[in-house]
């Protein structure tokens, strides 16, 4: 190899490591800011990517914050924590892949008496329980169905035209998220049950996993087009970049304008508020990126202090929990979901 191709490849290994590892640098005068190691379940998150940049905007002059990337993979997560543990962090922030993997979290940081803060991924309560400094940040998963399920129900009763073949009755799809995931399991389950207990009759006529994901969501609606075109009446997806895929396919299929199928989500993404302004989109429900990310810095903050986990701010903890509320976000209150996401 001559020097040139050396040095190309150097770079290119280290632009790997720059993308795969966040950091917040200590600037001169805060050199002494508590170190804490965080990990993302996977960077490949179109929604986490945000609360990632949140976290490290929020921890900013606070705690030296290094945030890696688990890539899916349970194994690799427990090696970084592994990694971390031995570099001596005073804290560890985790977004697990695998929810039940918590207990084996706290298995290595309670003999050094490390705070563990979960977010997004909601372990077990009895894992929480077993350790006085596992605390979780999250929010409550149901709310979010049944917030997208009024949403839903408000819509169809505004827009008789949605009921195409005008038999009274919602014929929907379903994009459901990673199967086993909270958050997947209640926003499937309670969005429908909400728009039954509104008096309006439903009829399912496709439910698939995309695992939160554009592509796999686009591919799949691809599918159900050719198999039923426009016998589909609502696209209900458990996540807004699984509402974006679905959009594409339906786009592409020419049901746009006019024949549009509405189409709702859970997130309130910067894209899907783009599509909701455009009126692409019907809505979506805001899960909260910004304080999410607020709430876990703080609760890191106080436990590497020796306080309670809330002292001086305004969280309630249930139990081990910090749960910060959804929102349904439609057209009309879309300045609430920019601003947690942080944008103008
Ligand atoms: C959910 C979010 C999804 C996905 C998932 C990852 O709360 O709505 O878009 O990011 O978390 O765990
Ligand atoms: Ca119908």
């Amino acid at each position: 190899m001559n020097k040139k191709i050396i040095s190309s490849v150097l770079v290119a290994a280290m632009a790997v490591t720059m993308v795969g590892c966040q950091q917040n640098k200590p600037g001169s005068g805060d050199a002494k800011l508590p170190a804490v190691g965080a990990t993302i379940y996977k960077y490949d998150d179109n929604f986490m990517s945000f609360v990632r940049t949140q976290m490290a905007k929020k921890a900013e002059k606070k705690l030296a914050l290094t945030i890696s990337d688990a890539q899916n993979d349970q194994a690799k997560l427990n090696e970084l924590v592994d990694g971390y543990i031995s570099k001596g962090v005073k804290a560890l922030d985790i977004n697990l892949v695998t929810p039940q993997a918590a207990s084996a979290i706290i298995d290595k940081a309670k003999p050094k008496n490390l705070p563990v803060i979960f977010f997004n991924k909601e372990p077990d309560e009895a894992a929480l329980n077993s350790y006085d400094k596992a605390y979780y940040v999250g929010t409550r998963s149901s709310e979010s169905g049944e917030l997208q399920g009024k949403l839903v129900a408000e819509q169809w009763k505004k827009h008789p035209e949605w009921d195409r073949n005008k038999d009274g009755i919602m014929q929907y799809v379903m994009l459901k998220g990673e199967p086993g995931h909270p958050d997947a399991e209640a926003r499937t389950k309670f969005s429908v049950e909400s728009i039954t207990k509104d008096g309006i009759k439903v009829q399912q006529m496709e439910l698939q996993a995309a695992n939160w994901d554009t592509a796999k969501a686009k591919d799949i609606v691809d599918a159900w087009i050719s198999k039923h075109g426009n016998k589909i009446e609502f696209v209900i997806a458990n996540n807004d970049a699984m509402a974006l895929g679905a959009l594409a396919a339906l786009e592409a299929a020419g049901f746009k304008g006019e024949k549009a199928i509405p189409i709702v989500g859970v997130d309130a993404i910067p894209d899907a508020l783009t599509k909701i302004e455009n009126g692409e989109m019907v809505g979506t429900v805001l899960n909260d990126a910004g304080n999410q990310a607020q709430a876990v810095i703080d609760l890191t903050l106080n436990l590497i202090n020796g306080k309670a986990p809330t002292d001086g701010t305004n969280w309630k903890l249930e139990g081990k929990a910090v749960r910060v509320p959804y929102k349904a976000i439609t057209k009309d209150n879309l300045k609430e979901a920019k601003d947690s996401y942080g944008i103008k």
